[in-house]
């Protein structure tokens, strides 16, 4: 894997500008921060927390969805996604225009160079988060923390999208505007395949499908099937992982996976800094898991 070497990660109290629901328990949250716009690249991610009060005392980590650029292209705010789950994101979710909250980024190594040829992104969850911007920056549409590819540079780009249900899908029209074709996947069958995301994977490399990359993220159990499906067919797969994360900046442990070293032994890594993408190839998956 290609990983771009993280830059300058500084510490900001900026206005939120949007908090939108964009699908069931899922909002779209704009940041004016054209400090953390300019510097960040898909795959990395900032930490954030509302900006007054103790709860959440811990900030969470949001990977970038989208950098929002002026009229002339000048990028001038980031755009999140995220899904309520428990307190942090239940308070992110009460925020109004104009509230404040601190943020820390742009942290974690990020996607590297384009691979060329057609590449496959496979999402579950709110795991898609990731992949609006990098298959724009893949595909050469847009730069990113001032790195461009060059047109072409991917020739196609699909995202296989998986949800437990229709109405948690979320940004799938922004996908398509950026020319990213998506397939669905849900486990009650209300849109696209009744079954698991990496079924849709699976059928495509066994009719002969042979993507230049694959690029998940996920649970990590369907991060250990999409593993050991790509190890299969020998194909070259990223992953970006979301472990739990205090601090987010490499001082807590919290976020440590065992990771294969050059050696062939395993060893604990901290996914805030030498992650959050790693190779399939290097992440040591125990069970169905970590
Ligand atoms: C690099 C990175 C990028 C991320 N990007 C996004 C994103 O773009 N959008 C998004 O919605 N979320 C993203 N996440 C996950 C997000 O950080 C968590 O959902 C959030 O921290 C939950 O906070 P909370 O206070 O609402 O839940 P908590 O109260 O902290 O937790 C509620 C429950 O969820 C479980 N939980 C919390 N975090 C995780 C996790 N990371 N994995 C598995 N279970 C968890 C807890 O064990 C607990 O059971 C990302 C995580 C990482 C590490
Ligand atoms: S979150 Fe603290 S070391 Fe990674």
């Amino acid at each position: 894997m290609d990983a771009v070497a993280p830059v300058n990660a500084a510490r900001r109290t900026v206005a939120i500008l949007e908090n939108v629901p964009i699908a069931t328990d899922t909002y779209r949250l704009r940041i004016n921060d054209p400090v953390m716009a300019r510097a960040i690249r898909p795959g990395q991610f900032l930490m954030v927390k509302p900006a007054s009060g103790t709860d959440p005392l811990l900030a969470r980590p949001f990977a970038l969805y989208e950098v929002v650029r002026d009229d002339s292209g000048v990028p001038v705010a980031v755009d999140l996604v995220y899904v309520v789950i428990g307190r942090g994101t239940s308070c992110l979710s009460r925020l109004r225009p104009g509230d404040l909250v601190t943020t820390w980024g742009p942290l974690g190594n990020g996607f590297g160079a384009a691979p060329g040829g057609a590449v496959i992104f496979v999402a579950g969850g709110i795991g898609q988060t990731p992949f609006l911007s990098l298959g724009r920056w893949w595909l050469g549409q847009s730069d990113y923390g001032g790195v461009r590819h060059s047109t072409g540079s991917v020739d196609s780009a699909t995202l296989l999208y998986g949800v437990r249900t229709a109405g948690l899908a979320a940004g799938v029209a922004d996908f398509e505007r950026a020319g990213i074709a998506v397939e669905l996947a849900t486990d009650d069958g209300s849109v696209g395949h009744q079954g698991y995301v990496t079924d849709l994977l699976a059928r495509r490399l066994e009719s002969g499908e042979r993507p230049s990359r694959i690029v998940g993220c996920g649970p990590p159990a369907m991060l250990s099937v999409l593993s050991r499906l790509v190890e299969k067919f020998n194909l070259p797969c990223d992953l970006s992982m979301e472990n739990h994360m205090a601090c987010g900046f490499g001082a807590c442990f919290s976020c440590v996976a065992p990771i294969r070293q050059a050696d062939g032994s395993s060893d604990l890594r901290r996914v805030c800094v030498e992650g959050p993408i790693f190779s399939s190839r290097d992440v040591v998956w125990t069970g169905s898991g970590h």
